[in-house]
């Protein structure tokens, strides 16, 4: 009896110096803070002995690659657990259902590439908080996560942060079974979009954060759907906003939205001349949807295309002059040509004129009045040009003699 009696009083203080050896190997556990703590000690596997007084469980750093059902026993005053930067990659079904008093859950830093549809689910739905930032391997993942935030009857979560996840779309209706969201954190992710629906039901949403995403604009779909939220806190910062006309709606509702917009964080990374400008308050001129008014167009632009048809005439010209320079020769040789053509021409002329001065017809006129020959001759000569000139070239086809001869028949 005497020898159990020390067994005892030494196991107290045993219990006493080490904090009990009931905390498992490499860890550490405070009995006043009800925690226990196992940080880089190299676990490949949740510990199997965790103090039933424990409140707070926090195994980071480790390599525990896969979580189950049997990974946490039945703990009834757990409410927090912290498994950040474990590599964990599988989340079987069920790992936190014994955990039944569980209101935190971090699970970031990890790399999960498998979870269970039913991974999530605890019985009571006691999970306030759900940290699974940095902790999505691939596209995979957020499908099967989908699914988990489905199946998981997570009506009591009021805070999911999925931020830096490298996410580029929302499946939609993601959140839709999360009635109870109060904190939405999506930083640090790639979204361009938010699609028609992918909030709705979130009819307790307090904190919207979609900061550091890829968003260029906000076209009139995802406003709907941002508008829906009414007067939350909405974190729109840091996104690489383009500051061209299609932005103009955006500008409109960050202008008059409900919403509290971290407006200061909101500007524009494009064009270079609005780089960094603060979006809300825009003007329509500004980003290019007004065009300069008729004053400002006769001042400027009109100006400006003047110069540059006068510009354009110009360098025509001076192509015409080259090319003439380049063909002087044939040019030469085509003037000689055509001054020797209007010699023979003109030639023609000179005898018709001769006839019109014939005596015998300067008669006929003075006798008979108008006669259709005289006219003819008279258009004919009215229609002489100076000497140099070609253009008579056609004429020369009308043969002087006929009108000579239709003068005779008419006689
Ligand atoms: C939980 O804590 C209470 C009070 O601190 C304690 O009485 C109870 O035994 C603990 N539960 C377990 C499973 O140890
Ligand atoms: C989630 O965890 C990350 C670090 O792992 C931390 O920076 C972030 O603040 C946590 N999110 C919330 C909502 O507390
Ligand atoms: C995600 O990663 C897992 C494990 O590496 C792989 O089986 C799966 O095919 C990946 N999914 C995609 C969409 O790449
Ligand atoms: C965004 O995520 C990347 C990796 O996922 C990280 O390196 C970076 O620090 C994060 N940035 C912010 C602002 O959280
Ligand atoms: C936003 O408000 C400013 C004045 O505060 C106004 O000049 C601008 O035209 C508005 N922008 C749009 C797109 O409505």
């Amino acid at each position: 009896m005497s020898i159990s009696a020390v067994w005892v009083l030494l196991g107290l203080l045993f219990c006493a110096q080490s904090r009990c050896s009931e905390c498992p190997g490499g860890c550490e556990c405070f009995a006043v803070t009800r925690t226990v703590k196992c940080v880089s000690t190299d676990l490949l596997m949740v510990p199997q002995i965790i103090p039933g007084y424990a409140k707070t469980v926090i195994i980071t750093e480790n390599t525990i690659h896969r979580i189950g059902p049997d990974s946490f026993k039945e703990l009834e005053n757990v409410s927090k657990v912290i498994l950040s930067n474990n590599r964990m990659t599988q989340m079987a079904s069920h790992s936190f259902s014994a955990l039944i008093n569980l209101h935190f859950l971090d699970l970031s830093g990890n790399q999960l590439s498998v979870i269970h549809p039913e991974a999530l689910s605890i019985p009571g739905s006691p999970l306030q908080e759900l940290n699974l930032s940095r902790s999505l391997y691939n596209f995979t993942a957020l499908t099967d996560l989908t699914t988990a935030l489905r199946w998981g009857d997570l009506r009591g979560l009021l805070c999911l942060d999925l931020s830096g996840n490298h996410l580029a779309l929302l499946p939609p209706g993601i959140f839709s079974d999360l009635l109870s969201l109060q904190q939405l954190f999506l930083s640090n992710n790639s979204l361009v979009a938010v699609y028609s629906g992918t909030f709705s039901g979130m009819n307790n949403l307090e904190l919207l954060d979609l900061s550091h995403n890829a968003f260029r604009t906000f076209g009139t779909d995802d406003l709907k759907e941002l508008e829906k939220l009414g007067s939350i806190r909405i974190l729109l910062g840091k996104n690489p906003y383009s500051c061209s006309c299609e932005i103009q709606n955006f500008v409109a509702w960050l202008n008059n939205s409900r919403a509290q917009i971290d407006v200061d964080s909101v500007r524009c990374i494009s064009p270079k001349g609005l780089t960094n400008s603060q979006l809300r308050g825009l003007g329509l001129r500004a980003i290019g949807c007004i065009v300069p008014t008729q004053t400002e167009i006769s001042d400027l632009s009109l100006q400006t295309s003047y110069v540059f048809l006068g510009l354009v005439l110009g360098f025509v010209g001076m192509v015409f002059l080259f090319v003439l320079y380049l063909n002087r020769k044939g040019m030469k040789r085509w003037i000689i040509e055509m001054r020797d053509a209007c010699h023979d021409v003109m030639e023609g002329y000179h005898y018709r004129y001769e006839i019109d001065s014939d005596p015998r017809l300067g008669h006929i006129s003075a006798h008979n009045g108008i006669s259709r020959a005289r006219q003819h001759v008279e258009i004919s000569l009215s229609q002489e040009p100076p000497d140099d000139t070609c253009i008579v070239a056609e004429d020369a086809q009308v043969n002087p003699l006929k009108s000579t001869s239709e003068a005779r028949n008419v006689l």
